[in-house]
């Protein structure tokens, strides 16, 4: 049975061509092929589309394989099931053209066919799904092949590996596009529940008034994940932890966490505000990061046996503003830990004077604290204390909880990169990284980049090494149940 979920009341796009370089990668298979076929059946594709797939000639593919190789990956990793007459119309979109280095005369082609079949002058929107060293090339050969033109441009992370390779990249990307075309996507910054913590933040008189120093003692960002590279070795190895996950995804999310009420929803003061809190961050002090790696991560199939990569971080973050100076923002993640989780503690001050009979490890560690859940679907849970039932005055924890799936019909939801492809197409940047920032985060990283601590080792199913507990007292690391 097809499951067709329309989501009316949104203006569908303008006519695209959509160019999925990397298409027989790991990315494109569990995440964007199975996402451009719910946005279709959502019917917020445009009314007219193409999608290509494009590789080198080393992993290229024919037209037929390349609608097999998506109805494999939407079967595996899709919610809409590839069937019917639904799939067979989406299907017909396909198709595929090599596109090398230097050369992209088969995708040129192919593009010219598409927007022939699509009539009038559709849009472009490439997406680059492809190894970060691979960027440059791309980017060069779209622009000498005039593919550039009336198009769009996704660019997946990590962005550079330092300051100067993401300076390097941003120039040549300006060559080729302006800022207006390029969305460097962090897929976090689509995920309804990050979304949610704006609305959170800034629709509600409840919260805004205490999110400060005055009243938030630490800010907890953990993100541990119990899979391991997953055959990931090319891409992990040169990257490691603190680049695929921190300089990205959990930096981000403290720029959402952290910034000051944005004049609108717009994408420059939304991303002003965002980079602000980029700009006030203080460098990373290396002595403040704990670096892991997993037992048996040397022996992973593609791995240097004498591998310094880290596979987990923890570390303390500060930002040095009126709102937040003095107030730690702890950042956690990792390979095959305990648990896969995805959460941001605020850890509230305890009252000024502590008037109730009650052990002092309750005080320290119970109640006070606002827990945002953001894995899908997302929950919101205020832990506070409460009297217990008796005659004695005696307190314990106590909490209240949202949780999206019980609050409301998530049929219409979407997943964090069908969210943001979404976006692209409308030329909507707001929830895309920007230039600025990201270069302003890769001078905060450069400390501990120059003089990383070296790694220690964590057992599997952990949660990471031992000395992380060391980096958070007096508090301590916090996951609700
Ligand atoms: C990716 C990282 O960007 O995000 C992966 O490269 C990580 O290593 C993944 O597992 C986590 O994303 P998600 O969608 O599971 O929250």
């Amino acid at each position: 049975m097809n499951v067709r979920v329309p989501i009316h009341g949104l203006t569908r796009p303008d006519d695209h061509v959509i160019v999925l370089f990397g298409a027989t990668g790991d990315l494109a298979r569990r995440k964007l092929l199975p996402g451009l076929y719910h946005l279709f059946c959502a019917e917020l594709l445009p009314e007219r589309f193409r999608i290509i797939g494009s590789s080198p000639k080393a992993f290229a593919i024919d037209d037929e394989a390349f609608r097999d190789h998506a109805k494999d990956a939407v079967t595996q990793f899709g919610r809409t099931k590839p069937e019917g007459a639904q799939w067979d119309e989406f299907a017909q979109s396909l198709s595929f053209a090599i596109a090398e280095p230097g050369d992209a005369k088969g995708l040129v082609a192919a593009v010219e066919l598409a927007d022939e079949a699509i009539g009038g002058s559709p849009r472009r929107l490439h997406h680059l799904a492809v190894p970060p060293g691979a960027f440059p090339a791309m980017i060069e050969t779209l622009g000498a092949s005039g593919l550039n033109e009336n198009a769009r441009v996704i660019c997946e992370k990590p962005f550079g590996h330092d300051l100067n390779s993401a300076k390097a990249l941003n120039a040549i990307i300006a060559q080729h596009f302006e800022e207006a075309q390029i969305f460097r996507i962090d897929h976090f910054l689509g995920k309804e529940s990050v979304d949610n913590i704006l609305a959170l933040r800034f629709a509600n008189g409840l919260f805004e008034p205490i999110w400060n120093r005055d009243h938030v003692s630490y800010v907890q960002i953990d993100v541990p994940e119990s899979i391991s590279i997953e055959g990931r070795a090319a891409f992990y190895e040169p990257c490691g932890a603190f680049r695929d996950m921190v300089v990205t995804h959990l930096f981000q999310l403290m720029g959402i966490v952290a910034m000051e009420p944005p004049t609108s929803l717009n994408s420059r003061p939304l991303r002003d505000e965002m980079v602000k809190v980029f700009e006030s961050m203080a460098p990373i002090d290396p002595e403040a990061v704990v670096r892991g790696q997993y037992d048996g991560y040397r022996a992973e199939q593609g791995v240097d046996p004498h591998s310094g990569t880290e596979t987990f971080v923890a570390l303390r973050a500060e930002v040095d503003n009126w709102r937040w100076k003095g107030v730690p923002f702890f950042l956690r993640t990792g390979k095959c830990l305990e648990q896969s989780r995805q959460v941001v503690t605020i850890g509230l001050c305890e009252p000024t004077l502590r008037i109730f009979p009650l052990e002092a490890e309750v005080h320290a560690q119970q109640g006070n604290r606002l827990v945002i859940d953001f894995a899908d679907p997302g929950m919101i849970t205020t832990e506070f204390l409460a009297k217990q039932p008796g005659p004695q005055m005696r307190l314990r924890d106590a909490e209240m909880t949202f949780s999206y799936d019980d609050s409301y019909s998530t049929g219409h939801d979407l997943e964090a990169y069908e969210h943001l492809i979404l976006e692209a197409m409308h030329g909507n940047q707001a929830l895309f990284t920007r230039s600025d920032g990201i270069e302003r985060l890769w001078e905060v990283a450069a400390p501990l980049l120059e003089q990383p601590p070296p790694v220690e080792p964590y057992w599997r199913g952990s949660w990471g090494p031992e000395s992380i507990n060391r980096l958070v007292a007096p508090s301590r690391w916090y996951l609700p149940r």
